[in-house]
């Protein structure tokens, strides 16, 4: 356990640049990997989770070299040209990194075994498995899908239409790539757009992606939906990918900037992907001061710089809709939340109960020790903000890093420190997080 403190601080200023984003750091390694030829990565997030990844890539035959800081070479192996692995792929803290590699593993026609740390071997696989086992894999699982899991890759797979119960950007990611390696069209009807960076990615490599409304057949459930398509067995050829900044990272200085005295901070390089934005669209609707400026187009992917300043915010109440565009942001979101004046209200959350954590018991435990009132919902949270900063509390991170990161940035506003009671989770999504903190104005250190 590494307990760190935060110590309250006025003035939080400067131009910084985030780690990679870890969503578009998994795929671009897995569409490597499945590419014919050499790729560069540049950008990549050195974080464990995409390590992991890496690491269960060059196990399954993929040459994976690291140039330089975020600089990868890839020697892809072309679709369907994964080969067995010899020992367990073990993805660590990462559900995207398992959940996706299993859908790639899915429709080789060899034996993959998964596992992954503890918080990571508690969440649910099923939502792939299923899905999956439709297309000709089998899988042995424990109880109830956990990891660890063994896979037997369909050696003729069969692709399918799947209408996702969850909006998922995993689980969709996963039939996709698993539909790589399968004859015809493997389409995914999701109830609500996620984020579509495995779409972005796989045309970027030179697969054939439709993405249109759902059909109306569908049902209601998916009248907002969207039903992606990808034709198997393309021929993938190796591409650069340049990486932008983490949108879910660069959320923590932020809000530890809007939320301070005296607090400018500009964020240069973040990815800005509309599916991508709704933490940035809450907090504008709360009042704070939030400017996007250079825009561009890298990749396929929205870049842009990003202007935060110290601003007053009040209470919102956050659409349900919005969820997947957010999903990763409802603690830091909390955290402002807290020193907003006025009521917040957030539903719509179910999945946050299977996250690294079950963060809705973690956001509301934390900030009811910091003196916060909140009530917490069956899929939700209500957090009564009174305009103060409440602090002066030792967290529980539940080994969960954005927890641990929102509560640290809870401490840089508060009128008292915060305690975290372990910062080691953190490296898996933002290795440097204290240090690019404190370069702008922050006092993170490791507790006495
Ligand atoms: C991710 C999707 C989200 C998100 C996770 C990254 C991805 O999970 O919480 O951190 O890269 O596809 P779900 O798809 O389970 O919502």
């Amino acid at each position: 356990m590494k307990p760190f403190v935060s110590i309250p601080k006025r003035t939080l200023r400067g131009r910084i640049r985030v780690p990679g984003d870890k969503s578009i750091s998994h795929r671009a390694l897995m569409l490597a990997a499945a590419a014919v030829g050499r790729s560069r990565i540049t950008g990549l997030l050195e974080g464990e989770d995409v390590l992991r990844t890496a690491a269960a890539l060059r196990a399954l035959g993929a040459a994976i070299l690291r140039e330089g800081d975020g600089a990868y070479r890839v020697d892809g192996v072309g679709v369907g040209g994964l080969t067995e692995a010899s020992e367990v792929l073990d993805l660590g803290n990462s559900g995207t990194g398992a959940r996706l590699l299993i859908g790639l593993a899915a429709t080789h026609p060899f034996t993959s075994f998964f596992t992954g740390d503890a918080s990571l071997c508690r969440r649910p696989m099923a939502r792939v498995t299923a899905p999956l086992s439709r297309m000709g894999a089998q899988f042995v699982s424990r109880g109830n899908g956990r990891l660890p899991l063994t896979v037997r890759g369909a050696a003729m797979p069969i692709p399918v239409t799947e209408k996702l119960s969850v909006p998922s950007a995993q689980v969709k990611s996963a039939i996709l790539l698993a539909g790589l390696n399968a004859p015809g069209e493997t389409t995914v009807i999701e109830p609500e757009p996620t984020r579509d960076h495995t779409e972005i990615l796989l045309r970027h490599f030179g697969a054939v992606v439709k993405s249109e409304e759902a059909p109306e057949h569908a049902g209601e459930k998916y009248r907002h939906g969207r039903a992606i398509t990808v034709m198997g067995f393309p021929e993938l050829s190796a591409k650069d990918v340049v990486v932008p900044g983490d949108p879910s990272s660069a959320a923590f200085p932020a809000v530890a900037a809007i939320l301070a005295e005296d607090g400018e901070v500009v964020i240069e390089n973040m990815g800005a992907n509309p599916l991508r934005l709704g933490l940035y669209e809450t907090l504008l609707e709360m009042g704070a001061d939030i400017e996007f400026s250079n825009q561009r187009v890298q990749g396929g992917e929205r870049v842009a710089d990003v202007t935060v300043r110290a601003s007053r915010l009040k209470g919102v109440d956050v659409p349900p809709m919005r969820a997947p565009s957010m999903i990763d942001e409802y603690p830091i979101l909390a955290i402002a939340a807290a020193c907003a004046e006025g009521k917040t209200a957030m539903r719509g959350l179910s999945e946050l109960r299977i996250k690294e954590s079950d963060r809705l018991a973690a956001i509301a435990e934390g900030l009811a020790s910091c003196g916060v009132t909140v009530e917490k919902l069956e899929d939700g949270l209500v957090v009564h903000g009174t305009g103060r900063k409440p602090g002066g509390a030792m967290i529980g991170t539940h080994f969960d890093h954005r927890i641990a990161m929102a509560f640290l940035v809870l401490g840089i506003a508060a009128d008292d420190e915060v305690t975290i009671d372990d910062a080691g989770m953190i490296a898996t999504s933002f290795p440097g997080f204290a240090e690019l903190m404190n370069g702008i104005g922050a006092e993170i250190k490791a507790a006495p």
